[in-house]
């Protein structure tokens, strides 16, 4: 298994994730807490997708106290956004909307550049305010919603990025990144801009609360070395919330761009979404009839885990479908045509709202 911000390999062990990262596991206690704060409990949050935090307890005591926290994440533009990478946009959204707060966004052109030795800049960027049209039709608040494109906003990050930069040696990036000597060096500084926004509140608005990051644990290690060096700088320890990853089509490992025709894409049109759910990965038979006599594994099937992250949203009824692929009364091309239908439908929507983001895109983008 290899997990880190560039690379995730193999099976994924969470459990084991928790032990090496340092993270501490979701506990009933804090969904509690969350679910009284929120008024219920999200999908998500019911499911474990979000199974491990840092500091989320410290984030709801002070919220308790009266003092709020801001929301960060972000995306790498390298390419069209997929699905797996708006699990933790939809989450983000829900804890705006429950606890009314800010959402800093960073756009990370710089990233995909300095880290991808055929990517080019005028590219990056472009991607950058196409992905930004995707998070933009989940249906985030412009008033409190400050999307930061790294290249065009670099005046704005600088300052911050040179006083974490200062106080984190080599060594402790070398370890918590694997760089090499054959690292370049933008890609060794690039950290430093990536810990920015956890702190950026203060500087625009003089008022010093924590930030809670909801991301994949993918993520984790830039918030090690930061959270290292926040109280230093007059902080607070950056706050996060880890989500899984949505696993790809295939067999195993998560959903990657890298991977094309195991991911689903935001721009899909409905024939390609057809086209790679019927070639997907299930937990079925071999025949029709040996499927019907043994039943299928929904625990390694692809097909399943998308009803679970995203599109089924009534427990009972996800609930009902692995009990009937357990017992065999429900054949694997029926989950793949109802998942076609439920992404497609999905999709539709979602891109009509994309293109309607080309209008409201400036209102996003944070103000000097
Ligand atoms: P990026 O573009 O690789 O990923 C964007 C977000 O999607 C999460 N993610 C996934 N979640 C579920 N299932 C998957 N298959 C999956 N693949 C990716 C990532 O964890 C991430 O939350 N360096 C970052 C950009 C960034 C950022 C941040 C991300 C800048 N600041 C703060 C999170 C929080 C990147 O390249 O993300």
């Amino acid at each position: 298994m290899v997990v880190t911000p560039w690379e995730v390999r193999g099976k994924v062990d969470y459990e084991r994730l928790i032990r090496e990262f340092g993270t501490q596991p979701m506990s009933n206690e804090l969904l509690q807490r969350l679910e009284r704060h929120a008024g219920g409990l999200h999908l998500q949050l019911r499911r474990r997708l979000f199974f491990s935090h840092r500091d989320l307890d410290v984030v709801l005591d002070l919220y308790e106290k009266g003092i709020k926290f801001v929301l960060y994440t972000g995306r790498g533009p390298s390419g069209p956004v997929h699905i797996g990478h708006m699990v933790p946009w939809i989450f983000t959204k829900h804890l705006q909307d429950k606890f009314d707060t800010r959402l800093y966004f960073q756009m990370t052109d710089d990233e995909k550049f300095v880290v991808d030795d055929e990517a080019n800049l005028k590219d990056t960027t472009a991607l950058g305010y196409e992905n930004a049209l995707d998070l933009i039709a989940l249906g985030f608040e412009p008033k409190n919603t400050f999307i930061i494109y790294d290249v065009q906003d670099i005046d704005m990050l600088y300052d911050i990025a040179l006083e974490v930069a200062k106080r984190i040696t080599y060594s402790t990036a070398k370890a918590a990144f694997g760089f090499q000597d054959s690292t370049n060096l933008g890609w060794v500084f690039w950290p430093a801009i990536q810990a920015v926004p956890c702190f950026i509140h203060k500087k625009l608005t003089g008022e010093n609360v924590p930030a809670l990051i909801p991301a994949a644990i993918d993520q984790d290690p830039f918030w090690r070395i930061t959270r290292d060096i926040a109280q230093k700088l007059g902080y607070y320890k950056p706050a996060q919330i880890h989500n899984r990853f949505l696993p790809g089509l295939g067999v195993g490992g998560k959903m990657s761009a890298s991977e094309p025709e195991t991911a689903i894409f935001t721009t899909d049109p409905p024939e390609v979404v057809k086209r790679k759910v019927w070639h997907a990965f299930t937990g079925g038979k071999g025949t029709v009839a040996e499927q019907k006599k043994e039943g299928a594994n929904p625990d390694v099937c692809s097909v399943y885990q998308y009803f679970l992250y995203l599109f089924e949203e009534n427990d009972k009824k996800l609930t009902e479908r692995e009990r009937q692929c357990i017992a065999g009364e429900i054949l694997c091309g029926d989950c793949k045509k109802q998942l076609t239908e439920r992404i497609n439908k999905f999709l539709a929507e979602h891109q009509q709202k994309r293109e309607k983001a080309r209008d409201t895109i400036e209102k996003y983008h944070i103000k000097r």
